[in-house]
């Protein structure tokens, strides 16, 4: 596992992007596992600067999303659609900047009527693609992984979950309040890959940034592995696994001094 330490937002969103910017220009065919949250806003910001100015190229690239709130959903057809979907979040903060297929992009249905049977259907499509070759991640305050909420099985899914309190308070913050949507208006359910779909991801980026984080990432990362801290699962994961922090969220780690003589000695050798 890499943990990365940056001093501040900015630079943990310049490193993230970079990773997946390289996988891009690597493997123009790439499928990529993306999140959504505050925290991935300025990763996305960065992608599509380099879009535009060195001409990163999505072209071919597929994309699957984590998660999104069941009872909402967007037509990209129709993307102004007033809703809080994360559909909508990922078309406004990435999609509509950059030269992706619209065929290429998939988004748990928040709006399916059949949703035990769609769950089914995204687990075929990532398998279809030939599975994720980067999945994005942040981390929920409670330590979840998309919407894997505490007591998630860490063999988990696809899925339809309910929210819990803390995650809605949370989200109602960031998101509702500023759509001027009310806190009892807000979805309870949603549909979210599960933590075994997304263990099985080739490679994990997970990033996390500011002092609210700083206990929970601790957690994950040197606590133990449990259902009750489902990003905890990170420390199962086979693949290569980039831990993206900044100096705030990174405050509480134990062996802050190694991670950062790891990266060190590593940058020296040349080793990736
Ligand atoms: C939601 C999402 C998660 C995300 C979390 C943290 O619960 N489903 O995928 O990691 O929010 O969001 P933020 O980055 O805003 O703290």
């Amino acid at each position: 596992m890499d943990i990365i330490i940056r001093e501040n937002y900015e630079q943990v969103s310049k490193y993230t992007a970079k990773v997946i910017a390289d996988l891009v220009r690597s493997k123009p065919n790439c499928v990529l596992g993306l999140a959504t949250g505050s925290t991935p806003i300025g990763t996305y910001k960065e992608l599509v600067r380099m879009h535009k100015e060195e001409g990163l190229d999505f072209s071919q690239v597929t994309t699957f999303n984590l998660d999104e709130y069941l009872g909402v959903g967007m037509d990209l057809d129709k993307p102004y659609d007033l809703d809080q979907s994360y559909a909508r979040f990922m078309y406004e903060e990435l999609f509509k900047h950059i030269n992706i297929k619209k065929e290429n992009i998939h988004i748990p249905d928040g709006r399916t009527k059949v949703p035990e049977k769609f769950c089914k259907w995204y687990e075929e499509e990532i398998r279809k693609a030939g599975g994720i070759d980067l999945q994005l991640l942040g981390i929920g305050a409670d330590g979840h992984w998309a919407f894997n909420e505490p007591g998630s099985s860490l063999a988990s899914r696809t899925r339809v979950v309910v929210l819990t309190k803390k995650t809605l308070d949370d989200n109602y913050e960031s998101f509702y309040k500023k759509a001027g949507i009310s806190r009892e208006e807000m979805p309870h359910f949603a549909i979210t890959m599960g933590i075994g779909t997304i263990l099985e991801a080739r490679n994990i980026i997970m990033v996390a940034t500011g002092a609210k984080k700083a206990a929970i990432v601790a957690q994950a990362l040197e606590g133990p592995v449990t259902s009750q801290v489902t990003a905890s699962a990170i420390q199962l994961h086979s693949g290569g696994i980039t831990v993206v922090l900044d100096e705030a969220a990174a405050s509480c780690l134990k062996n802050i001094d190694y991670y950062k003589h790891i990266e060190k000695v590593k940058t020296e050798y040349g080793i990736k």
